[in-house]
């Protein structure tokens, strides 16, 4: 009999390494990612015929009358039933998520037994020119938070002429209320390792980096043994999977600076200099790691790649709306019921994400607001959930997708004071290049600090200077910040009017 025990970060927090160690004394324990229901870890599994049956959450004290029903088949009050059957696993369409707690994320063979290296195989056989086709064909794009489409930027470093090329993977996931990079590394990192190779194959790369912040060990111990393991198995080096193509990749560590998620400014990192953003033009995709030609993307956009190379670019431009093709790894995080990672095709409402995937809020309060595509997205006010979760959809509300984490508010929340936050996040994680953004983000807590106190002719003056912050910054940082800060404002001016005590401390 098979036990499974995540080994994700989150469900570790909670305990599910002891879990594993009591459960070990009896059973056969293999380490998985996790499912992505963040409310039931450490979610135990147990595999009887062929079908994983669940408990959770196990607690470490609950573990020994886990391990009891499980080895009397009993009944346990915290048995959940078939995994794959519970409400939000039969609700999503998980394509890139697939593997993700159901493998062993070092083990090749479970990798390949659960469709792994099928995409790689037939990116090889089809060549660059066809995988960059197919790649746009899927309709694929960024999910690192700008949308641009991935075929494109891959077309570019492809036609690029130059005596090396590289890959980079950008994994400093810094946007509140993400985890989706993560939990990709940690529970599937093979299905990155084969997407960054597709991506070498298709632009003419030999080498590949994986940029993960420091504040992700577990991420980066699973992504260094399942590069080895790609390398021993013939995935990466001089060869891949015995064909004429050379790749192989290394894991960098960043020390964890927001601004070093920005594609330059991680370059800048990755050559060992400080992460100030670089002027664009040159694009990275021409000068990129040491003036290279270098695709920068997602992990969650690389991870992509293999599900559309084995089951067809049409097959995933299927899914969607609009402009925006194939699917989303939502991730529910703030004051949620059900909180977690929710794999779905663009187009679900913003309500049916937040009230019915999610449950609504934890504190059973009503939802106040959700601030969509981290630190720097809007916040959508609840009347207006019925926008489609897709990049055009959210930006005709003025909101932004990017990473697609969600954080969600009850009516209790204080819009002034996470406004103030907004635009401390920018002060505090400003790289200092343009001084809209660098002076801007200080005078705007001033400014809120002002409003707080009462005097309503601050509320002009933010505005203007978030217009200026908006079209004169450098980089989405400062030329974002505005986003949270106006969409507080427009929507909940109530929360910034009477007088009110000064603020000294941002938002929790
Ligand atoms: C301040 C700032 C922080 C960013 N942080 C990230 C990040 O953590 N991860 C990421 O993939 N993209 C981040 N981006 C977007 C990247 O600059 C870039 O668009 C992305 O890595 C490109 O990959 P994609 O096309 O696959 O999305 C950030 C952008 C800005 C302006
Ligand atoms: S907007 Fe801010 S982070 Fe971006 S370049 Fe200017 S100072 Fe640096």
């Amino acid at each position: 009999m098979r036990v499974w025990v995540p080994l994700d970060a989150a469900a570790r927090a909670l305990g599910a390494d002891e879990v594993a160690d009591t459960l070990a004394r009896e059973f056969t324990v293999t380490r998985n990612g996790t499912r992505g229901m963040i409310w039931l870890e450490p979610l135990v599994e147990v595999e009887r015929d062929g079908v994983r049956y669940g408990y959770g959450p196990v607690t470490p004290e609950d573990a020994a009358s886990v391990a009891e029903a499980i080895r009397n088949d009993g009944e346990h009050p915290l048995a959940l039933g078939a995994v794959e059957e519970l409400p939000w696993m039969k609700a999503q369409t998980r394509l890139t998520f697939a593997r993700v707690g159901v493998i062993d994320p070092l083990s090749v063979s479970e990798y390949q037994a659960h469709g792994g290296l099928v995409g790689l195989s037939r990116a090889i056989e089809i060549g660059p020119e066809r995988i960059v086709e197919d790649v746009t064909q899927s309709g694929l794009r960024g999910r690192g938070g700008a949308g641009f489409p991935t075929g494109i930027k891959w077309k570019t470093v492809a036609g690029a002429k130059a005596p090396r090329k590289y890959i980079v993977c950008n994994a400093d996931e810094g946007d509140s209320g993400s985890f989706a990079d993560r939990m990709l590394m940690e529970g599937d990192p093979l299905t990155l390792i084969e997407g960054m190779a597709i991506a070498g194959i298709a632009v003419g790369a030999a080498q590949g980096y994986v940029y993960i912040r420091s504040e992700y060990p577990d991420a980066i111990r699973l992504m260094e043994a399942a590069i080895g393991k790609a390398r021993q198995a013939g995935i990466l080096g001089q060869s891949v999977l015995g064909s004429h193509h050379t790749y192989d990749m290394e894991v960098r560590i960043g020390a964890g600076a927001y601004v070093c998620g920005e594609e330059t400014s991680l370059l800048n990192s990755l050559e060992g200099k400080r992460g100030v953003v670089r002027a664009k033009p040159p694009i990275p995709a021409l000068e990129g790691f040491l003036g290279r030609p270098t695709v920068v993307n997602n992990v969650i956009s690389l991870a992509s790649v293999p599900w559309i190379m084995s089951h067809g670019a049409e097959e995933y431009a299927k899914l969607g709306i609009g402009r925006s093709k194939g699917t989303i790894p939502i991730q529910l995080a703030g004051n949620v019921k059900y909180g977690g990672l929710f794999e779905a095709a663009f187009g679900m409402s913003l309500e049916q994400i937040v009230n019915e995937i999610g449950g609504g809020t934890a504190s059973g309060r009503p939802v106040k607001a959700a601030q969509v595509g981290g630190p720097l997205g809007s916040y959508i006010p609840h009347w207006n959930f019925d926008v489609p979760f897709g990049y055009e959809e959210l930006a005709g509300k003025e909101g932004l997708l990017g990473h697609a984490g969600i954080t969600v508010f009850d009516d209790t929340a204080d819009m002034l004071k996470l406004a103030r936050f907004a635009m401390e996040f920018c002060a505090v994680e400003s790289c200092g290049k343009c001084t809209p953004c660098r002076i801007g983000s200080i005078r705007g807590v001033e400014t809120i600090d002002r409003i707080a106190t009462g005097d309503e002719e601050g509320i002009a003056i933010l505005t203007d200077l978030c217009n200026t912050m908006k079209w004169g910054s450098l980089c989405a940082l400062g030329g974002f910040a505005p986003f949270p800060v106006m969409s507080a404002l427009t929507h909940f001016p109530d929360d910034f009017s009477g007088r009110r005590e000064p603020r000294k401390e941002a938002a929790e």
